[in-house]
């Protein structure tokens, strides 16, 4: 160790800093049309210049919507339009669903994009897709150099709901998800309700799960709202739909801007509620089960536990599994028969964060912990309760 004639030693400084962000979320009812402002004052621009922009959708919004009341069309044509964009390029169709995270190929594709039409730090990608498009054109904004302004569009209700207002971005790898990202934040987010008109009931209801998910971990009223309310849900009624999405989006919001742990150094993820199996029954399915599905059996599962070992009264976890089959997302799925392949998702979540494995579960509804532990054999049964609640459910 180097000294300095004090005898201090001079190699070793630690400086804590802070880098402040802003996280800009707007809410609207059709940014494709009347709505269109709302995207365009959030491009900052040199001298009255119009903003670079590149506009990347999600093959499946570009392809669900007839051409009367086609949400890409539409914003497309309004930026064509618009003196305050420079639209750099024809609107770009990323492959949507897990596929697309899971293959080098779209990967390269969108940093050849960035480098063919010179965007730089002060340009803009707009992105309108499900959390999978938006996390893979998230991952090429936040490397092509070091960062380019990214505006999310999330076009399902999971990435409205939970992982648009996020600061991760991933692509898949070594049949592992999220095995290569960095923590980045939005320029900004806007949750559209026309945008989620064309998505299919499967992928709409499926999404819910995450508001579940936090709802149960940091707020109970917003839970007997979506229990209350669990049939208008499954009939996609919008004005509640909306009222769930926009209280899940700002829990999350919260967590991240105020919970302390934006870029999770910490060993507690508690977003991640019921992630462990999710995460690790996705790929056991080879991705045919959608993130928000996966998300409800992990929600439900973790709550049985919950009950058997932590307190939460088992009549709450029972209502808990009925609110998210209620909404029309499954609790069950074959895959899950294979239960030693399934608690593998232990170990996998550990490496994923690092040290110790924590998995956050229930004391009741509003008051999580985190545990280091799982007791295999619990978890088991709490499988087999699972299985017998699913088949009287659906
Ligand atoms: N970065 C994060 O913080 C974070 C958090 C949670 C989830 N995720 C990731 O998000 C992904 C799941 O996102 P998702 O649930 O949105 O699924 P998804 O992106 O796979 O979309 C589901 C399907 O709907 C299609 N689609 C999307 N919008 C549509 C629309 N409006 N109309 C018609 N079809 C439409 C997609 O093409 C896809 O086929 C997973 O990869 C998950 O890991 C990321
Ligand atoms: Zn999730």
């Amino acid at each position: 160790m180097l000294r300095n004639h004090g005898g201090d030693v001079v190699t070793n400084i630690d400086v804590p800093f802070v880098v402040s962000f802003t996280h800009r979320l707007r809410q609207t009812a059709d940014v494709g049309g009347d709505d269109f402002a709302v995207l365009t004052d959030l491009l900052e621009t040199d001298a009255d210049q119009p903003a670079k922009v590149l506009l990347w959708v999600d093959s499946h919004l570009d392809a669900a919507t007839d051409e009367t009341d086609h949400f890409a069309a539409r914003l497309n044509s309004k930026m064509v339009d618009c003196d305050r964009v420079d639209l750099a390029a024809p609107m770009h169709r990323i492959p949507g669903g897990e596929a697309c995270k899971n293959s080098d190929a779209v990967l390269r594709q969108l940093l050849q994009l960035i480098n063919e039409h010179d965007m730089d730090r002060r340009s803009y990608i707009v992105v309108a897709g499900g959390g999978a498009v938006l996390d893979v054109a998230g991952y090429a904004a936040a490397i092509a150099h070091r960062g380019i302004r990214l505006i999310r569009l999330p076009s399902t209700t999971l990435a409205q709901a939970d992982s648009g207002v996020g600061v991760k971005n991933a692509v898949n790898q070594f049949g592992k998800k999220n095995w290569i990202g960095t923590f980045a934040v939005p320029w900004a987010v806007i949750n559209d309700a026309a945008i989620l008109q064309s998505l299919p009931d499967r992928d709409f209801r499926s999404g819910l799960t995450e508001a579940i998910k936090v709802a149960l971990l940091k707020d109970p009223e917003l839970f007997r709202f979506i229990r209350d309310h669990a049939d208008a849900i499954q009939r996609r009624d919008e004005a509640i739909c909306t009222e769930v999405i926009a209280r899940s989006c700002r829990l999350h919001l919260d967590h991240i801007t105020l919970g302390g742990d934006p870029f999770e150094s910490l060993e507690a993820r508690p977003l991640d509620f019921g992630h462990w199996s999710a995460h690790r029954l996705e790929p056991m399915t080879g991705y045919e089960l959608r993130h928000g599905e996966a998300v409800g059996i992990g929600v439900a599962l973790d709550t049985l536990y919950s009950a058997r070992k932590f307190g939460l009264p088992h009549g709450t976890a029972i209502e808990v599994c009925h609110t998210i089959a209620s909404i029309g997302a499954p609790i069950w799925c074959s895959a899950i028969d294979d239960v030693d392949a399934v608690l593998k998702g232990l170990e996998e979540f550990r490496q994923h964060l690092g040290g110790r494995l924590t998995v956050t579960m229930l004391r009741d509804i509003g008051v999580s912990i985190n545990v280091h532990e799982i007791d295999v054999d619990v978890m088991k049964s709490c499988i087999e309760e699972l299985r017998e609640l699913s088949a009287i459910a659906h």
